[in-house]
């Protein structure tokens, strides 16, 4: 969470790429406003001042405050998107927060732990604070080693060094990003335990939470190691660790379009994934097997043989992808027959779980960058096991820090609730399960074969979904003065369905809330009452038909009790007809693959009834895209 950018360029007379700090910091600000949308702040260095502009609310607040007050020209500029943690989202809260009389900004990520104690030793040395923030603390500490300690010399790299000094007493997850008036050629950036990566230009360099940050200007970017400093100026990149030791940063190139990331006609970037997620599966299947349908999982790169003596999948994450995760058991169970279990990660590591060397870890983590799922993911290493990352995000820290990943190409995905990225998750994992199956003989090759070719029917078939998408976001527009939804599922539809209601709440704040259909009984029922809206998922009729019988007749309790049945079903599927008010359909297909269409009409739904109540959907209330702090 909260969005950084960074970037320095050569004045004019040199090699001048025409670019001004704040174009370039605001248009990164723009791309990542998705990690944090509370406030936003800049800071440029010019004619040997700082100019800083913040400003509470969506990053529009703060260009109309800089249309207002303009900044001065510059090529030497930090900017920064909030999702608060230490005090409320006001403008003075907001980053960036100044030092050293005003000739130092800085901005963070993350959370210093130990910024109490900090304070107090500073407020005794007599510094003044304006924030409720741990950023102002760490900026005022980088400030008084600066000023105090290195007696302000910048001939020597003296923002670095006091960069250094100053990660080596905070405590926390942090990414700093500072500038100061007497080194204006210079960002100075520290990474621990929060994402930060470099992009490198032709006379100009850049620095950003993610590659989104620079993606309009250079498609070269350097990964950063934990616990690194890097001072980047117009021409150089230089990274150390946190003791001045020099190192070294992964360079990479990265892959997508910037158009990827932007709406491409649609009124918002929800609903383009959602329209991009026939792709989204495609291009997560593609190239991961051969004509004899073999898996080739060749980036997985753990030793076969380790992987043949698990005897134990543990699937971490955190939100949607933790439902993707829930998903992933049935398939994993079913078609490899070893036991898995599925464990939010902020629950997984504080209750002493059983995990050793035959464990496999799966982490789904769309950003890659989820502080809980990071965690979690390194409590298991430590205790031995083989870990796994499913990530949506090249070079992120998750799979960076796993033995193996399997990456999901569903592209970027901006809007905060997630959806493409659930059914990008869903699929690697089938993919996953086929291939330990494969590996363990579990399946014969041909069942694997016929299993891949209904998988890659799925992207045509969500296609179907979505051209008939008229008659679901007509019911989601119409029940906009909803007060509360149930969803209902079992088997598959279960996760579906929990994935269903956190959609709305995510996105039309309503109260809405999954149940396993076969609970119902047990409590759930007793919300029941007239007229109250039940989406229930019902399985497919054919093959497993007692469940489907089973479903149905949930369905007739909950009516006969008053409930409005809205009731997700397969093509050809009359019997539901009778019991529901309202019924989509979704095209026929195996049982465990079901959740990539079944979803999508939730999804649809969720979009139409917050729209319909005029809510942003790309940038709910109080959530943040990437979370990265516990
Ligand atoms: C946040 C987002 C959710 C996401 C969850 C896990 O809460 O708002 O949309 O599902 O984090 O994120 P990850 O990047 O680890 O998949």
């Amino acid at each position: 969470m909260c969005g950084i950018v960074g970037y320095v360029g050569h004045s004019a007379g040199r090699v001048n790429t025409g670019h001004n700090a704040l174009d370039v910091v605001l248009e990164g600000l723009r791309r990542l406003e998705y990690r944090g949308y509370d406030s936003a702040g800049i800071a440029v260095v010019a004619d040997g001042t700082i100019s800083s502009r913040k400003k509470s609310g969506k990053l529009n607040n703060l260009i109309a405050e800089l249309e207002a007050s303009p900044l001065p020209e510059s090529v030497t500029g930090i900017g920064h998107t909030r999702w608060a943690t230490h005090g409320g989202p006001t403008d003075q809260n907001a980053h960036p927060h100044l030092a050293d009389d005003g000739k130092l900004a800085l901005i963070h990520n993350g959370i210093i732990e130990n910024f109490a104690e900090l304070k107090l030793d500073l407020l005794g040395k007599g510094v003044e604070f304006r924030s409720e923030t741990d950023t102002e603390v760490a900026a005022a500490l980088l400030g008084d080693i600066y000023r105090n300690q290195l007696h302000g010399d910048h001939s020597t790299g003296g923002l670095t060094k006091a960069m250094q000094l100053a990660c080596q007493r905070l405590e926390g997850a942090f990414t700093l990003l500072a500038v100061h008036a007497d080194q204006p050629d210079v960002v100075v950036a520290a990474r621990r335990n929060s994402p930060l990566v470099v992009g490198l230009g032709e006379g100009e360099n850049f620095l950003g939470s993610d590659v989104s940050g620079f993606i309009d200007y250079t498609r070269r970017a350097v990964e950063l190691g934990q616990d690194q400093i890097v001072t980047i100026t117009a021409d150089s990149v230089e990274i150390t660790d946190f003791y001045g030791a020099p190192a070294e940063g992964k360079e990479y190139k990265v892959d997508w379009d910037p158009a990827s990331a932007e709406k491409g006609g649609f009124p918002s970037f929800m609903e383009k994934e959602i329209h991009d997620q026939p792709d989204a599966v495609l291009q997560t299947l593609l190239g991961r097997s051969d004509i004899h349908g073999r898996l080739t999982l060749d980036e997985l790169r753990i030793d076969p043989e380790l992987l043949k003596s698990v005897d134990k999948i543990i699937v971490l994450a955190c939100g949607t992808s933790a439902y993707a995760g829930q998903v992933a058991k049935y398939a994993i169970e079913r078609w490899c027959r070893i036991p898995t279990e599925v464990e939010l990660s902020h629950e997984f590591r504080y209750r002493d779980p059983i995990v050793d060397e035959n464990t496999l870890i799966v982490s789904i983590s769309q950003s890659g960058e989820t502080m809980d799922t990071l965690m979690a993911v390194r409590y298991a290493k430590e205790q031995g096991a083989k870990t796994v990352s499913i990530c949506n995000t090249n070079g992120s820290t998750i799979p960076r820090e796993s033995d193996a990943v399997l990456y999901t190409h569903a592209g970027p995905e901006i809007a905060v609730a997630s959806t493409k990225a659930f059914l990008a998750q869903i699929t690697a994992a089938y993919l996953l399960g086929l291939y330990l199956a494969q590996l363990r003989g579990n399946k014969f090759q041909g069942e694997i074969k016929d299993i891949l070719a209904d998988l890659g029917k799925i992207p045509a078939k969500i296609q179907q979904i979505l051209d008939n998408e008229g008659q679901i976001k007509e019911l989601g527009a119409a029940m906009a003065d909803a007060k509360s939804v149930l969803f209902l599922g079992r088997h598959v539809g279960f996760p579906v369905a929990m994935e269903g209601a956190l959609k709305l709440k995510e996105l039309a704040y309503i109260h809405a809330e999954g149940f396993a259909a076969g609970e119902l009984k047990h409590g759930p029922i007793a919300l029941i009452e007239e007229g109250q809206p039940v989406f229930v998922v019902v399985p497919s009729p054919r093959g497993r038909d007692s469940l489907h019988a089973k479903v149905v007749s949930n369905i007739q309790e909950v009516r006969a009790r008053g409930a409005k049945t809205i009731v997700i079903a397969e093509e050809g599927d009359e019997a539901v007809q009778a019991y529901a008010e309202h019924v989509f359909y979704i095209p026929e297909t195996p049982t465990l693959l079901a959740p990539l269409l079944s979803t999508v009409p939730l999804q649809i739904f969720a979009l139409a009834l917050a729209s319909a109540k005029g809510y942003d959907v790309d940038q709910p209330r109080n959530l943040a895209k990437s979370v990265t702090v516990e």
